[in-house]
């Protein structure tokens, strides 16, 4: 990003801190670029020091005068209360907003007529770089302005473009989707501590080999199906865990996972 342009955050919570930790790491921006603001500001305040941010503000008017890319982190209840009383000010920026269920068509209820305005759904791993930042296809961005959005959180990990129609259940398995693998990697791990493995060796080891495997499917393309079956060999180990697994509902188990969610919604 421009040295002279500025990020804002309205709302430092999880995932403004995950996105924030992400586009330091990148060097995507300077500290001195970001700005930002939340509820309590004693808090706000440590949590920006020990990211180098100075530009800890008390109101969300504060954030969107001084930033050029203003980025809605609030929960999706409180965005209409913190974004409407500021639309004039945000009408002249580009506003990014990660509030879930806050669609494109929402957000043109909330804002002025104009504005420049996209929904995006990251997940936590944007902190690593390894995360995934879904794009709602519907977006009033110009081309310029979505590159440079590109541009500056491309080093965050994936960016996918989705139609409105199918960005909910994506963000469901972007977003849900980390703490059912951290299960996985926790129950693996159990496995093995129970076999004997020392407890740090074996979170370790677990993290990778799922980290390991997804590279691998995503550098080669390989259904998920062949990989499994090119570490069965007949009648060997792999394919005694994978049948246990199936009698214990492994992936019914995982597929209901998603629906119980949608069934929340
Ligand atoms: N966490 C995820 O994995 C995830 C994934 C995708 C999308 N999202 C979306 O990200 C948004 C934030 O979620 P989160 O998990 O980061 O929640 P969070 O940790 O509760 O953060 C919310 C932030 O909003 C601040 N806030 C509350 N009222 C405010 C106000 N009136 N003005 C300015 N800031 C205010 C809070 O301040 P305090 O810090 O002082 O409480 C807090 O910093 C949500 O809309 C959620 O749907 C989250």
């Amino acid at each position: 990003m421009r040295k002279d342009r500025k990020i804002g955050f309205i709302g430092f919570g999880n995932m403004a801190q995950a996105m924030t930790d992400g586009l330091l790491r990148s060097h995507a921006v300077a500290p001195e670029q970001i700005c930002v603001c939340a509820k309590d500001s004693g808090r706000l305040r440590r949590r920006a020091l020990e990211r180098g941010i100075e530009h800890a503000y008390d109101t969300a008017r504060e954030v969107a005068e001084d930033a050029d890319l203003v980025i809605v982190a609030v929960k999706p209840y409180l965005v209409e209360e913190v974004v409407a009383p500021i639309r004039e000010i945000l009408s002249g920026k580009v506003v990014v907003s990660v509030a879930a269920g806050i669609s494109f068509d929402r957000y043109e209820e909330i804002l002025l007529p104009g504005t420049h305005h996209l929904t995006i759904m990251p997940n936590t791993p944007v902190a690593v770089g390894e995360g995934i930042i879904l794009c709602e296809e519907k977006h009033s961005l110009t081309d310029e302005e979505f590159g440079e959005f590109c541009r500056l959180f491309s080093g965050l990990g994936m960016i996918q473009v989705l139609p409105a129609s199918q960005f909910g259940i994506a963000g469901d398995l972007s977003g849900c989707g980390p703490a059912f693998a951290a299960m996985f990697i926790e129950a693996l791990a159990d496995g093995a501590v129970l076999y004997g493995l020392a407890r740090p060796a074996a979170y370790r080891l677990a993290s990778q080999m799922v980290l390991g495997t997804a590279k691998l499917q995503l550098e080669t393309g390989s259904h998920p199906g062949a990989m499994k079956d090119a570490v069965c060999s007949p009648g060997g180990l792999t394919i005694a865990g994978v049948a246990e697994l199936e009698r214990n509902g492994f992936r019914g188990a995982v597929i209901d996972a998603l629906g119980a969610v949608q069934k929340r919604k």
